[in-house]
């Protein structure tokens, strides 16, 4: 397993639109394992695999608090069947957005489709930060952030500040 570079914003790969998995084998396998991994010790709640670059459709989620076993969620080829009428707000963040938190209102429950790690479909009915955190990182997948989810004036703010700070740490930059 190896610890894999976060993707941040304003990189434009994570604009991309993920696509389909064709086959879960042991790469694909390999790639969860690593995103665990960067995602454990980024430390985070939930990744996408475009956040590492990879523009495919799997994402991994791990909603164990502190001090409680790991428990981990590999989710491949995601799709939400049913979302709730009823809505819920959670301040929410992200690993390629990094410190930085606003409130988001989505659908309180959802129910999603999927592949295991093993390939086999499975059906998950989800509330709470589940909910949440799988709309999160399925919105990924289609190149949506939770930013665009707030209003207009906030998110310039957001990727206006994300952008002087990818200049600044650009590389061979002349100084002096
Ligand atoms: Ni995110």
């Amino acid at each position: 397993m190896s610890i894999k570079p976060l993707i941040i914003l304003p990189d434009p790969i994570l604009r991309q639109v993920s696509k389909p998995v064709e086959r879960v084998d042991g790469d694909l396998r390999r790639l969860a394992d690593d995103m665990l991994e960067t995602m454990y010790d980024a430390p985070g709640i939930g990744l996408a695999a475009i956040q590492v670059g990879e523009p495919r459709r799997l994402l991994v989620i791990d909603l164990a608090k502190e001090g409680e076993p790991p428990a981990p969620h590999v989710f491949i080829n995601p799709e939400i069947l049913v979302s709730s009428d009823q809505r819920s707000v959670y301040e929410e963040g992200c690993l390629s957005i990094p410190d930085y938190y606003a409130e988001v209102e989505r659908p309180a429950a959802v129910r999603v489709k999927y592949l295991d790690r093993d390939g086999k479909l499975q059906e998950i009915e989800a509330e709470g930060l589940m909910a949440t955190c799988l709309q999160h990182e399925i919105d990924h997948l289609n190149g949506i952030l939770f930013i665009d989810h707030i209003s207009k004036l906030k998110r310039d703010m957001v990727v206006k500040k994300f952008k002087k700070l990818a200049k600044e740490k650009a590389p061979g930059r002349m100084v002096g």
